[in-house]
């Protein structure tokens, strides 16, 4: 089915909803006759966006939030549910990246960012686990391509968004015979908003710039919803991806030695990771 209100009456949570690629999951949710809600730190994005979602005629629940604080999990859960009455799909979105060699990267700076794409989206799913047993409906997380490999410059980053393909197998096995749907995407180099930050090697914020992009905001928009529609347990995103990833299993020595020779020469080294520039997110 592919009419606009194919997701008519469903009920949808896109965590980090107000910004980047999950704005754009939540309009297309929305367009489809969804009831969605979003949630994130920035409550004054959060209302400027929903604000902004009305104008375009759709009704968006706009709930504050950070999903490294279980406090704020559990309301966000209750809020939806109570506004809802109950939960068809949850999309993991929330995340944020960052630019620093390990040597270099604070331990602080290191469990803050699993937490914010980990641990995250297991508080979010366990949470909202008996309403999506109850609707037997779906969990989608939002990987990248740096969960397929560990990848330099990123180690924390990384080491987070490969945790979510362990977690999700292991969640697809024990929820699939009971009717839920797991789905996992990676997400290769996408559109970033204006002014998006990252964090460097020590925590604080930086202005990330990409001067090439494979995918648009809408596309990956797309993909989650494609993947909610179909069922679809894991989906890796381009061209590029996919090669990566063939490249990952087939040539491990090989794509170790080219990987390591990309960083050596690319600003990921060394005090021009400060600027920010290029590497995948
Ligand atoms: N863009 C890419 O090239 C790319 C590539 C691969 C994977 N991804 C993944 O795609 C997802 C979206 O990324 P994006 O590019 O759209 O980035 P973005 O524009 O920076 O959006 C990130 C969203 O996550 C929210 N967020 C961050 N930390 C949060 C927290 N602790 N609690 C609640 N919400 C939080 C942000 O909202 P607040 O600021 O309001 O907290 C924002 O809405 C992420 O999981 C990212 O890792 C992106």
């Amino acid at each position: 089915m592919s009419t606009m209100q194919e997701f008519n009456g469903r009920r949808v949570l896109v965590t980090g909803g107000a910004k980047g690629i999950g704005r754009e999951t939540v309009r297309l949710f929305a367009q489809h006759g969804a009831r969605v809600a979003m949630t994130g730190r920035d409550t004054g994005a959060l209302q400027r966006q929903a604000e902004q979602f009305a104008r375009e005629g759709l009704e968006v629940l706009a709930l504050a939030g950070d999903v490294t604080s279980l406090e704020d999990c559990r309301a966000v859960i209750r809020s939806t549910v109570e506004q809802f009455g109950g939960l068809d799909v949850l999309v993991n979105n929330a995340g944020m990246s960052m630019r620093g060699m390990f040597e270099q990267t604070s331990l602080e700076l290191f469990r803050t960012v699993v937490d914010i794409n980990f641990t995250g989206a297991v508080s979010m799913t366990r949470l909202a686990l008996p309403e999506l047993l109850q609707s037997r409906g779906s969990v989608v997380f939002v990987s990248s391509l740096s969960g397929l490999r560990g990848l330099p410059g990123i180690a924390p980053y990384s080491a987070a968004k490969m945790a979510l393909t362990g977690f999700s197998q292991a969640l697809r096995c024990e929820l699939s015979p009971r009717g839920v749907h797991v789905g996992i995407l990676y997400v290769s180099f996408t559109e970033n908003d204006n002014g998006k930050t990252i964090y460097d090697a020590e925590g604080n914020r930086i202005r990330l710039q990409r001067a090439r992009n494979s995918s648009t905001q809408f596309d990956v928009a797309r993909a989650v919803v494609h993947m909610v529609r179909r069922r679809r347990r894991s989906v890796i995103m381009t061209p590029l991806g996919k090669l990566a990833a063939l490249a990952y299993t087939l040539l491990p020595g090989l794509s170790e030695r080219l990987i390591t020779r990309f960083a050596a020469r690319s600003d990921l080294y060394g005090t021009a990771a400060k600027a920010a520039n290029g590497g995948s997110t």
